[in-house]
């Protein structure tokens, strides 16, 4: 493969102008329907770097990008030299004379700006301490399916201000939907991202989750202690007391809400069982969607198919 400074990645929402995202939608509603045949990843190879765990993101690119034409490959850090301290954009030199595209899971979120400025290939953000974009587009993948539209929707964000909480920010910053943001003191998303969004959408954060939960259309929430904060488990636990979304916080949002969760789940934690499992619970929708999302992002940054 010839390298090209001319690639597109995708590392965090506002990589894509309010259109491309409408056209990105719209793509995933054909990938999904069964009705997208073109095959533009024929020939090409996409390395998959995982230094966290993952099911739905390394499934959903390995099975989409076999569906698309290509071929993945998964490395972890047990098996490739960053695990031993080969720099980033070293590694990002190598893999771009080899693949014609890097995911990465990770944990810092400058290391994948870093990767990104080194390669010669498409580089999508597959989670980082900071983001988390692929599943925040399958979530509003998942609100156009249920809803009709993610336009006029008031979207509840109950819990911790992680990457989850800053990618849906940063996805209010360029569709401009209403977004309520419920977080304890000292676990708020990120100011400049926070600040951002509210410049351009109705945006607010509040302390009462029943505050941020009122005639929501679409309720949202997800682990109290992220990946990387596994010793933080029982300070969290007492910080987000009050927060669970359980059936009786549900009742506060609008009749025929939507409940979302990224997974994996805690239940009995951030959720309630009665709730993930019920019938406002769309979860296993939102999970199916990351593949078609995926697809039609891999389609786009590394197969040329063009949006809108
Ligand atoms: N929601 C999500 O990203 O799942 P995985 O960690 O299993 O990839
Ligand atoms: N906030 C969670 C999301 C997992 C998909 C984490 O970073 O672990």
């Amino acid at each position: 493969m010839s390298p090209s400074h001319s690639h597109r990645d995708f590392l965090t929402i506002p990589d894509f102008t309010k259109d491309e995202l409408i056209g990105l939608f719209a793509l995933t509603d054909r990938m999904k329907r069964g009705v997208h045949v073109r095959r533009p990843l024929v020939g090409k190879i996409l390395a998959m770097i995982f230094l966290k765990s993952s099911t739905r993101t390394r499934v959903a690119f390995e099975v989409g990008t076999n569906q698309l034409g290509g071929h993945a490959i998964f490395l972890s850090d047990r098996d490739i030299q960053i695990g031993r301290g080969e720099p980033i954009a070293d590694t990002a030199r190598v893999l771009s004379r080899m693949v014609d595209g890097i995911m990465i899971r990770t944990y810092t979120h400058s290391d994948v700006d870093e990767l990104a400025r080194h390669a010669d290939v498409p580089v999508i953000n597959g989670l980082t301490d900071l983001q988390h974009p692929c599943q925040v587009l399958a979530d509003i993948v998942t609100v156009r399916q249920h809803l009709g539209t993610h336009e006029g929707k008031k979207i509840a964000w109950i819990g911790d201000g992680n990457n989850m909480a800053n990618s849906w920010l940063d996805a209010a910053y360029r569709l401009g939907f209403d977004l309520a943001l419920a977080c304890p003191e000292g676990y708020d998303p990120d100011a400049a991202l926070l600040a951002r969004a509210q410049k351009h959408a109705n945006v607010t954060l509040h302390r009462d989750p029943r505050e941020a939960i009122a005639g929501a259309h679409v309720v949202n929430t997800d682990v109290w202690a992220s990946m990387g904060q596994e010793e933080e488990q029982a300070a969290r636990a007492k910080a987000f007391a009050g927060f669970t979304v359980d059936a009786k916080l549900m009742s506060a949002a609008s009749p025929d809400a939507i409940f979302l969760h990224c997974l994996p789940a805690h239940r009995g934690e951030e959720v309630s069982a009665d709730v993930i499992d019920g019938p406002q619970s769309v979860v296993w929708d939102e999970a199916e969607n990351r593949l078609h999302i995926q697809k039609a992002i891999l389609a786009v940054v590394m197969g040329g198919e063009r949006l809108g």
